[in-house]
């Protein structure tokens, strides 16, 4: 891990528009950041998904086509802190529906919470927690043949490039059976005001959460970066529908980083990428499922038209 590390940060901020990848948001300190930015008013996202999954729990059900008497495995991707999922085992629950369910989280410590408070609120419950990177845990479950529900929430697919969205959604289907399901959620593309201040609350939890970046390099490789040298910069075009967060040099500087041996050297108002958060509609789904087997079945979204949960099937 510390290797790769070590290795993304190099390339990242060798290139001449330098970059970092957002994976390495999620620390400690980060994973406890986006809890509180998931809670913040200005973030909708999980705002509007919670209601989907709370108002709309049969339909969810209906829409997975389940079936009370076929056990099936039902599998979270980045499962974090399971608010949203929490409605739906409740009701899968209540109606007796026969199933493990397995979430993947790359945070054990999330992993361990989580197990915990859905056990106690849903005794019945067979929880068979997994951690790891999903894309590698992915492949230590496609051996067997029970039928299979993969949830991936929270516009997380938002936060890679739709060349590799497309790769690992393709992936994926091809380690499924026809008949699995996808249940997919996304953020739906909107005017800037929404969405920016979404990604700069007024209380600059994003902010922190953007900046605890150069905070883990300085710890874990011995950056000498002070961090408020840099600022926070969201920017958002509703054409492209993508929300880019950028790390911004407030001066000209020099940062050097002992485990790279190496000095990086920043202009006044040089940007630093660190995540992208793209925003979608329905031709950009389809162009991101075309080469899968998966096809879309149906679409739930929440009473603001924000976000939208899509079923797919694997044909
Ligand atoms: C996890 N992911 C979908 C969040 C998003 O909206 O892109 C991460 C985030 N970054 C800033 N605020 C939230």
């Amino acid at each position: 891990m510390i290797e790769q590390f070590k290795k993304e940060v190099d390339t990242g901020l060798s290139i001449p528009k330098k970059t970092l990848p957002s994976k390495y948001f999620y620390d400690k300190k980060g994973g406890a950041l986006f809890v509180e930015i998931m809670h913040s008013k200005e973030y909708y996202l999980t705002r509007a998904e919670l209601e989907i999954f709370t108002n709309q729990t049969q339909n969810i059900i209906d829409a997975l086509e389940l079936k009370r008497d076929t056990y099936f495995e039902l599998i979270e991707l980045g499962a974090g802190d399971g608010l949203k999922t929490k409605q739906l085992l409740k009701e899968l629950s209540k109606q007796n529906y026969t199933f493990d369910y397995i979430p993947i989280d790359i945070s054990q410590n999330a992993l361990d919470d989580l197990e915990q408070t859905l056990t106690k609120e849903i005794t019945t419950l067979s929880i068979n927690k997994k951690q790891g990177d999903y894309f590698d845990v992915l492949e230590s479950i496609k051996g067997n043949k029970h039928p299979k529900v993969i949830l991936f929430l929270g516009s997380n697919m938002g936060n890679m490039s739709d060349k590799i969205a497309s790769k690992f959604i393709t992936n994926l289907s091809h380690n499924l059976n026809p008949n699995d399901k996808l249940f997919l959620g996304v953020d739906l593309i909107k005017p800037k005001e929404i969405v920016l201040p979404a990604y700069n609350d007024s209380k600059g939890i994003t902010k922190a959460f953007n900046l605890n970046l150069l905070e883990r390099i300085n710890k874990e490789l011995g950056g000498n970066f002070v961090v408020n040298n840099f600022g926070h910069q969201p920017e958002y075009s509703e054409k492209e529908g993508v929300c880019k967060s950028y790390l911004v040099s407030y001066i000209e500087q020099k940062v050097f980083i002992q485990a790279l041996n190496k000095t990086f050297h920043f202009e006044k108002g040089e940007k630093i990428l660190t995540e992208i958060s793209r925003k979608y509609n329905d031709a950009i789904i389809q162009k991101i499922i075309d080469k899968s087997y998966f096809k879309v079945v149906n679409k739930l979204t929440d009473t603001n038209n924000y976000f939208a949960n899509i079923s797919l099937t694997r044909t």
